[in-house]
């Protein structure tokens, strides 16, 4: 009949394997059998094909599921093919199936059907990488470690209170994910090519049976944008982003000895017997190539594209998929490889004094005592720059004679001898800073319950 004309006359030549995406379909094989099945049924329910023609397609599906994707017979794509392979089984009946839609809609649900899958899974993942880092903070409460700004050392802060940074980025990840899944799951089927369909389509029905939550509206709209892939793509590459900095801090940390990964989550040099390097860290960091790359290729792709469906749309699905396979993967590596590591408490104590990082606590002390903070902050400043090369302190008699310049009094007028030693030393200096959200164990402690509650609640 007239399929096998068409075939004739446009499948063939020299831009054959050019214009199939069969293999690549392969991503969306089980789910262009959903969208057939759920199409057919609403077909049979509103009397447009006839029960008994609906059963006989509905069993070659099943059939073609069972011989799986590489039995298909060869297609422009995964439509083409399957519905190939059931007029193969069903005979031209068979070609009831394709009643009242187009490929257009067809594949633009398969993707939104199986990109939903997807985001689940990496919102799973990603809640799994939390309570990962929920873990760590719990146990890592006390453990004191030097925090930077600009790479440079800047106040201690704890290892508790440097992971729950990150668990608070990855729970806005897990709420941009969600956010993006309620625009990915809904029911483009019944649009047609663009235009809709004579026949009486029932699309809340298809939606029903394939799970999306609503309709897409406008039958235009409906069969061409990709935006939705777009939305997913962009909380990829954002999740990524946020734990290439994750990545970075552990690779810097491993190069001072501040961290100690286990074996698994570590590398050897094929020459260098003496070598433990972070490389699944920096494949962390290193995929975050993949995931803007996606991000980029698919903006890149579906810009300008005019209405409604263009070919152009048959190379975009990749874009996304590349993406959310590279860090779905990224994601648990990152967090197992945080979960794993120890980290050597005395060694970071020390190094948390390095470069007098407490020298804002001194400046916090005199201007609890009345001065000025600006003040303060030049008097410790003025202390910070007459340090020797090996000081990471100024004794109390130092101070206090940068005191008498500046302030026109010794320091004992603000400051006793206690309260100075007190803010040099890191874990007092930790314990000092219990603001909300701040490093002290206590408020490290709510930090922890509040990002618990909200574990539980995704
Ligand atoms: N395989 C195509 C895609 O992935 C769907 C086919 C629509 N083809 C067409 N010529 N309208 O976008």
């Amino acid at each position: 009949g007239e399929a096998v004309v068409r075939r004739d006359r446009f499948a063939g030549g020299p831009a054959r394997s050019f214009l199939s995406s069969l293999s690549d379909d392969e991503r969306i094989f089980a789910a262009d059998l959903a969208v057939d099945r759920a199409h057919v049924v609403m077909l049979a329910e509103q009397d447009i094909i006839d029960r008994e023609t609906a059963g006989e397609v509905l069993a070659a599906l099943a059939d073609v599921e069972d011989a799986g994707h590489e039995a298909l017979p060869d297609g422009e794509d995964v439509h083409e093919a399957i519905e190939s392979a059931v007029i193969e089984r069903v005979g031209p009946d068979g070609g009831k199936m394709h009643t009242a839609r187009s490929r257009n809609d067809e594949v633009a649900a398969c993707i939104r059907y199986r990109l939903r899958a997807d985001v689940l899974d990496l919102v799973e993942t990603v809640v799994g990488a939390r309570e990962q880092l929920i873990e760590v903070a719990r146990a890592e409460r006390e453990t004191v470690m030097p925090g930077y700004t600009h790479l440079q050392p800047a106040q201690p802060t704890t290892v508790a209170h440097w992971v729950l940074s990150y668990e608070q980025a990855l729970q806005r990840d897990t709420a941009r994910l969600l956010d993006a899944y309620e625009r990915v799951n809904q029911n483009p089927l019944g649009s047609a090519a663009f235009a809709g369909t004579p026949f009486d389509v029932d699309r809340e029905r298809t939606a029903e049976l394939l799970g999306f939550d609503s309709v897409a509206e406008n039958s235009m709209d409906a069969s061409a944008t990709r935006d939705f892939l777009v939305e997913a793509t962009s909380a990829v590459a954002t999740l990524a982003t946020n734990l290439s900095g994750l990545a970075e801090d552990v690779v810097v940390m491993a190069s001072k000895g501040h961290v100690d990964l286990d074996d698994d989550y570590a590398s050897t040099s094929s020459i260098m017997p003496q070598k433990k390097n972070p490389d699944t860290l920096e494949l962390v960091r290193g995929r975050t190539g993949d995931a803007v790359a996606g991000l980029n290729g698919l903006l890149t792709n579906l810009k300008g594209q005019p209405r409604a469906y263009n070919r152009d749309l048959q190379r975009a699905g990749r874009h996304a998929w590349d993406a959310i396979d590279s860090v779905t993967e990224s994601t648990a590596v990152a967090a197992g490889a945080v979960a794993t590591a120890d980290w050597p408490a005395e060694r970071l104590e020390a190094a948390a004094a390095d470069g007098f990082a407490t020298a804002t606590g001194v400046a916090d002390l005199l201007a609890m005592a009345g001065v000025p903070f600006r003040t303060a902050h030049e008097v410790v400043a003025e202390a910070a720059a007459q340090l020797g090369p090996e000081e990471d302190a100024p004794e109390y008699e130092a101070l206090s004679a940068v005191a008498e310049d500046v302030l026109g009094e010794p320091l004992s007028a603000y400051v006793d001898r206690e309260a100075l030693s007190a803010a040099l030393d890191p874990t007092e200096s930790v314990a000092m800073r219990d603001s909300r959200g701040g490093p002290a164990p206590d408020a490290v402690a709510e930090q922890v319950s509040v990002a618990a509650d909200a574990l539980a609640a995704d």
